[in-house]
This record gives structure tokens, C-alpha cells and sequence, in this order.
């Protein structure tokens, strides 16, 4: 049998870069050799504040950059998360994991700090629904970013846990690495994020957005010289540059750099220019995408009947093995 693999997607609106070099990207490399099931998450986005109104148009707007990055549905199931059994997983495996643990998480932390009057239950529960997306699957492999490590930490100590007291049934989910796990801001500090504008540029902006996002990217005066820092503006400018442009274009400016006559105006179209080539296909799959949207329905729909199949399996399995009735 083939290794599975499973990844999601907030339904948080369209996609970033961070989003397609930490996770999209893995999932495009592991597509042809497993069974992959790739989903949008929407029952994790209604943990921070959202508009209800506009939850299914993001939801769309995922599925859209998933095609349009080159997800093959006759490789991979599309599902939409709350179109299937997760929470009735999630609740299984909560009983058997600490509370004390959940609040220790960094991410938890975070969030309360982010969003200090939306503190709920989902957000504690999230790398409870987290690991029961990918354990309602046995998926071996997970291409996310270096972000979601933590959260991989709980599904593994879940499904170790579930093992140990109600018998072999889960394997231990590893996280699959790509070469951009972390994506630093355009604002110079921190990760680039759905939540932070201005640290992002999107998967479906155009040569201009992207150059006028990168504009506002803060740099130094250009004439310092020496190494190339290892934090702040700077360094995620070479860090973009390292993921989009050629060899000879990176060494071209980090000579430039260290000589004390870099132009960041200069580095920033090349850059802009590069990262543009990249997005333009992604763009035109994602209009023709777009003009179908029946074939969307239908891809969904295949998507929705494979995992179906797959996850009601595993949680007749789990309650049986917990003695709860599976009638
Ligand atoms: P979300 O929507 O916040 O992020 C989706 C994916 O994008 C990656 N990512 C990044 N990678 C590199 N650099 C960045 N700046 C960056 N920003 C985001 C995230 O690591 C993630 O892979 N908790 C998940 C959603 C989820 C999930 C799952 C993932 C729910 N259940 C089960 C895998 C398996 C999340 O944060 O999504």
C-alpha cells in the first residue's frame, strides 16, 4: 500500500508565498508517489475572528489556488474539512490528551496574544482537530511549514498515546521539508502571514502588486558592505531572492552587497521580475479554473466520496478499539 500524506490549508482567503514554498510546494513533490489527501481547513479558520458571509468564498478561493498551483485531482483528493467525520475524531482523541499541554503550546500563546478578546475552546482544541485531520487519514507524511512543528509534536504524542492504550493503529506523522519551510516578512520581522498586511504578497498578485509589496520592504543605505546580515529587511530580500532568481543574479547582488554598492531599487524589480515569472502560469490555470466552475463541483465531489471511503474507516476502527458502539 502506498504512504499517505495529508495537508490543509486555512480557509483564511487566497494563498501567500509563505504558504505555497512551506506547504503547496511539498505537496506538488509528493503528489505522484502517494496517496494524498489535501484539504481546506475551514473548521480551523472560525478559531480566530471571521466574517461567516465570506467563509465560503475563501473556501473557494483555496480550492482555486490548490488547482492553479497544480494539484492534480486524479493524483490527490480535494476535501473540504468540515465535509467530513474530523470532529467526531477530535473528540475521541481530546480524552486522552492533557489540557496542560495544549496551553504550554507556543502557538496557543501566540494567538491569545494576537486575538486577546477571542481566547475560545477552538483555539486550544486546534492541535486536537489538527491531529485528527491527519490521524483520520494514517498519513505518514505532512508538507507543512517549519511553523507547524508543534503541532506535529501532538499529533505524534496522540497517536503514540491512542497506540499504547487501545492497540497498534495510527503511525507517527513526520513533517516532509521543503527548501522555503519558513518565509520571512516583507516588514522585515517575523514570518510572512495572512494576518499581518503588508508582509505578504499574494499568489494571485500581478507585476505591479508584487513591486509595489516589495517597495515598501525595508532596507539599509546600501553602503555598509560586509556579510549579508542574517536578520531583518536585508536578509529577507536575499532570502526571496535565493528561492526565485538564478545563481548568477544572486551572486551578481550579493557581490554587489559586500562591495558597498548594492541598489536596492535595482535588486527589487530583478526580484519582483523573477517571482512574477513564477506566479504567471499560476495565474492563467487559476482563471481557466475559475471560468469552470462545474468542473470545480465535480473535482470536489470526487475529492469528498474518496476521503469518505478512507476516513470512515479509520473512525469505525478507533471506536470499536475505544468499546464505543459503531451503529
Ligand atoms: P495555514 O493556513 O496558516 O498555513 C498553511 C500552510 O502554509 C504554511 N505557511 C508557511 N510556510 C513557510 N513560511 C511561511 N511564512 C508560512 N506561512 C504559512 C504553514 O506552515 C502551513 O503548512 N495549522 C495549519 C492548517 C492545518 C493543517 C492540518 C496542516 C490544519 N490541519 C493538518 C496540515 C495537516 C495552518 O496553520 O494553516
Amino acid at each position: 500500500m502506498k504512504k499517505r500524506v495529508y495537508s490543509g490549508v486555512r480557509a483564511t482567503g487566497r494563498l501567500h508565498l509563505g504558504n505555497y514554498y512551506g506547504a503547496i510546494k511539498g505537496m506538488l513533490a509528493l503528489q505522484d508517489d502517494y496517496d494524498c489527501v489535501f484539504s481546506v481547513v475551514d473548521l480551523h479558520a472560525i478559531t480566530t475572528p471571521y466574517s461567516p458571509k465570506l467563509l465560503q468564498r475563501n473556501i473557494r478561493e483555496v480550492v482555486l489556488d490548490f488547482l492553479a498551483a497544480g494539484l492534480d485531482p486524479e493524483k490527490c483528493a480535494l476535501e473540504i474539512q468540515s465535509q467530513l467525520p474530523h470532529t467526531d475524531l477530535a473528540y475521541l482523541l481530546s480524552t486522552i490528551y492533557p489540557v496542560s499541554r495544549l496551553e504550554d503550546l507556543p502557538t496557543y500563546k501566540e494567538k491569545k496574544a494576537q486575538y486577546p478578546k477571542y481566547v475560545n475552546m477552538g483555539l486550544l482544541y486546534y492541535p486536537v482537530l489538527m491531529a485528527a485531520d491527519i490521524l483520520l487519514y494514517k498519513a505518514d507524511l505532512v508538507p507543512v511549514g517549519i511553523d507547524q512543528e508543534p503541532h506535529l509534536e501532538v499529533a505524534r504524542e496522540i497517536a503514540r498515546k491512542f497506540n499504547s492504550m487501545f492497540g497498534e493503529t495510527f503511525p507517527e506523522p513526520k513533517r516532509f521539508k521543503t527548501n522555503g519551510e519558513y518565509i520571512p516578512s516583507l516588514l522585515g520581522k517575523g514570518k510572512m502571514s495572512k494576518t499581518v498586511e503588508g508582509s505578504y504578497i499574494s499568489l494571485v498578485d500581478d507585476f505591479n502588486e508584487i513591486s509595489s509589496h516589495l517597495a515598501k520592504a525595508p532596507t539599509d543605505t546600501g553602503v555598509e558592505g560586509g556579510e549579508i546580515p542574517l536578520e531583518g529587511g536585508v536578509a529577507n530580500l536575499f532570502t526571496l531572492l535565493k528561492l526565485f532568481s538564478s545563481e548568477v543574479t544572486i551572486v551578481a547582488f550579493t557581490k554587489e552587497y559586500q562591495e558597498g554598492k548594492i541598489k536596492y531599487v535595482e535588486l527589487k524589480k530583478v526580484l519582483a521580475e523573477d517571482i512574477y515569472k513564477e506566479l504567471k502560469p499560476l495565474q492563467e490555470r487559476r482563471r481557466e479554473f475559475e471560468n469552470q466552475p462545474d468542473l470545480v463541483d465535480t473535482i470536489l465531489a470526487n475529492g469528498r466520496e474518496k476521503c469518505e471511503k478512507m476516513a470512515f474507516s479509520t473512525l469505525s476502527e478507533v471506536k470499536d478499539k475505544m468499546g464505543i458502539s459503531v451503529l
